[in-house]
C-alpha cells in the first residue's frame, strides 16, 4: 500500500504498545492495538456464552465485532471495556481465539483498514509477517522473560488489580508458547525484522531508536 507503515511485533508486555502508541504520536500516525481485537472478540464470546474454542461461532463474532477505538477508550456493543478487556483471563483467551484461523481470517480487513494516511504504527504478533508484509519498517520489539512479568505486574498493581508476580510470569509464558507454537501466523522475529531488546532501556529510548530507524527508512 501507498500509505507508510511501521509494524511492531514481540510477546505479551513487552512494552511494544506503549512504545507504539508514543512513535505513533510522534510521526502524527494512526495507531492500530491489534490484540485488543482478539481481546474484544474473546470478551465478547465470553459474554454471549460462547465458548473459546468454537471456531466457527467465535469467528462469526469477530466478523460482527460492534467495536469502536475512541482514543484510548474501547467500546463493545456500545458498552465502556478498556478495563475489562485487560484482565489476564482475558489475555488468555485472547491466545486462545487467535490460535483459530478463521478467527484471524474474520479481523483481517478490519487491521487494513486502519492503514490510512498520512501513516500507521500497528502493534501485535504477526504485524509484519501477515497483515502488512510490505510495511517499510518492521520491529521485533521483546525484552527478558523477567523484565515482562514485573512490567505486567507493576501495570497491575497501579491499576488497583490484583497481582502475584510468580502467577503472572507463568501466564506470560503460557501465553506466548501458544503464540510461538501456533500453526497460523505465530510469533516469530523474521528476518525482516529490526531486533529492539529492551530489557535494560527505558520507554524514551525505545521511541528513539525507532523514530532513528524510521528516518534511515525514508
Ligand atoms: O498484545 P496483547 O497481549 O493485547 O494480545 C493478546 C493476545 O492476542 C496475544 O497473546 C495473542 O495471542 C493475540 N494476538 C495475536 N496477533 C496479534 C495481536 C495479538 O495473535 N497481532
Amino acid at each position: 500500500s501507498l500509505v507508510p507503515v511501521i509494524t511492531i511485533d514481540g510477546p505479551s508486555a513487552s512494552g511494544k504498545g506503549t512504545v507504539a502508541q508514543r512513535v505513533a504520536a510522534a510521526l502524527g500516525f494512526h495507531y492500530l492495538d491489534s490484540g485488543a481485537l482478539y481481546r474484544l472478540t474473546a470478551l465478547a464470546a465470553e459474554r454471549r456464552g460462547v465458548v473459546w474454542r468454537d471456531e466457527l461461532a467465535v469467528a462469526k463474532l469477530a466478523g460482527e465485532l460492534d467495536a469502536v477505538f475512541d482514543g484510548a477508550a474501547v467500546l463493545l456493543d456500545g458498552n465502556n471495556v478498556t478495563e475489562a478487556i485487560r484482565s489476564e483471563g482475558i489475555g488468555i483467551g485472547a491466545s486462545v481465539v487467535a490460535a483459530l484461523p478463521a478467527v484471524r481470517s474474520a479481523l483481517l480487513a478490519r487491521q487494513h483498514a486502519f492503514a490510512e494516511a498520512p501513516g500507521l504504527v500497528a502493534d501485535g504478533r504477526d504485524m509484519g509477517s501477515v497483515v502488512f508484509p510490505d510495511a517499510r519498517l518492521k520491529v521485533f520489539l521483546t525484552a527478558s522473560a523477567q523484565a515482562r512479568a514485573e512490567r505486567r505486574h507493576k501495570q497491575l498493581l497501579a491499576a488497583g488489580e490484583p497481582a502475584d508476580l510468580a502467577a503472572i510470569a507463568a501466564d506470560l509464558e503460557s501465553r506466548d508458547a501458544r503464540d510461538r507454537a501456533r500453526k497460523v501466523a505465530p510469533l516469530q522475529q523474521w528476518a525482516d525484522a529490526l531486533l529492539l531488546d529492551t530489557t535494560d532501556m527505558g520507554v524514551d529510548e525505545a521511541v528513539e531508536q525507532v523514530l532513528s530507524w524510521w528516518k534511515n527508512a525514508l
